[in-house]
């Protein structure tokens, strides 16, 4: 189906969507700490075939210094797809919806960070849009807290988000490309998930009241499973970086209690095999 192609239906008979998704499913997250070097922070999305870079400097001295803030860090976010990330080839100039996309996502961020242990220095974001198939608000939004985490910047929580629209009148968490384009619109939140308290609302098209509440708690639900992701993407990448604690911990484990399954149960020569092979 070319991507001009309006589809016959959002929602087929069987009540599932045009990826074979139920309403309320998301599409598969998969996400990633530390995959740049030469950032203090970075991180990694790919949600569906959305797929973003998430960088983060600081905090570092302010330039130009006449935007520093007195009581706190300036948080300056900026959002930009790169030309081949959508099937027409994007301006390189940025546009006036990157712009506002980069605001939006420094209000949502900003709640859940300790800005004010930093006065006068900035925490530069950069999001890197690579692949756009919907969302890229939400999971930039999500990609960046992981990415000030990994900076080690100061924070109360981490920040997951999400999109929740309506397609051929019903409400589906999460939406694709088409659906965003052909649907009846959108709404996209972030929260801070241990208060629930939303940091990004946003509407396009119209919902009537129970909708839109109900949207809004399809959407919480959502972000409460990013989180999780967002948190094991966190220890991966702390794991990683201790190599040599997971390693004593994994041989005393071995030793203490697994040594004798190992031999009894699985055999012996598996394990060994397979350390061999790489
Ligand atoms: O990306 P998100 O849904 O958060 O924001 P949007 O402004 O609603 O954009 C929806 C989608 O339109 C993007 O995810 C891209 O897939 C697509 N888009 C595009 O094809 N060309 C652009 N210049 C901008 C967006």
């Amino acid at each position: 189906m070319s991507p001009e192609t309006r589809p016959d239906f959002l929602i087929n008979p069987e009540g599932l969507r045009l990826d074979g998704r139920r309403p309320d499913e998301l599409r598969k997250i998969e996400l990633e700490c530390g995959v740049l070097k030469t950032a203090d922070g970075s991180a990694s999305i790919r949600q569906g075939k959305t797929y973003i870079l998430a960088a983060v400097y600081g905090p570092r001295e302010l330039h130009p210094r006449h935007l520093a803030l007195n009581d706190r860090a300036y948080l300056r976010c900026v959002y930009r797809m790169a030309t081949f990330s959508v099937p027409d080839r994007k301006r390189a100039a940025p546009s006036r919806r990157e712009r506002e996309i980069s605001m939006v996502m420094g209000n949502a961020l900003e709640p859940a960070l300790f800005l004010e242990e930093f006065p006068k220095a900035v925490v530069d974001v950069f999001i890197q849009v690579i692949q756009a198939d919907g969302g890229t608000r939400c999971a930039s939004i999500t990609a960046a807290s992981l990415a000030l985490a990994d900076a080690g910047i100061p924070m109360r929580s981490l920040v997951p988000a999400v999109a929740v629209g309506k397609a051929d009148g019903k409400l589906v968490l999460d939406l694709g490309d088409e659906e965003d384009k052909y649907g009846q619109g959108d709404i996209p939140i972030a929260i801070i998930p241990r208060t629930e308290e939303l940091t990004l609302l946003q509407q396009d098209g119209s919902f009537t009241r129970e909708e839109f509440l109900e949207a809004i708690q399809m959407g919480i639900t959502g972000c409460k499973y990013i989180h999780e992701l967002q948190k094991d993407a966190l220890k991966r990448a702390y794991a990683k970086r201790a190599p040599e604690a997971s390693e004593e911990e994994e041989e005393e484990d071995v030793g203490t209690e697994y040594e004798d399954d190992l031999e009894t149960d699985l055999g012996e020569s598996e394990y060994d095999d397979e350390e061999e092979d790489e």
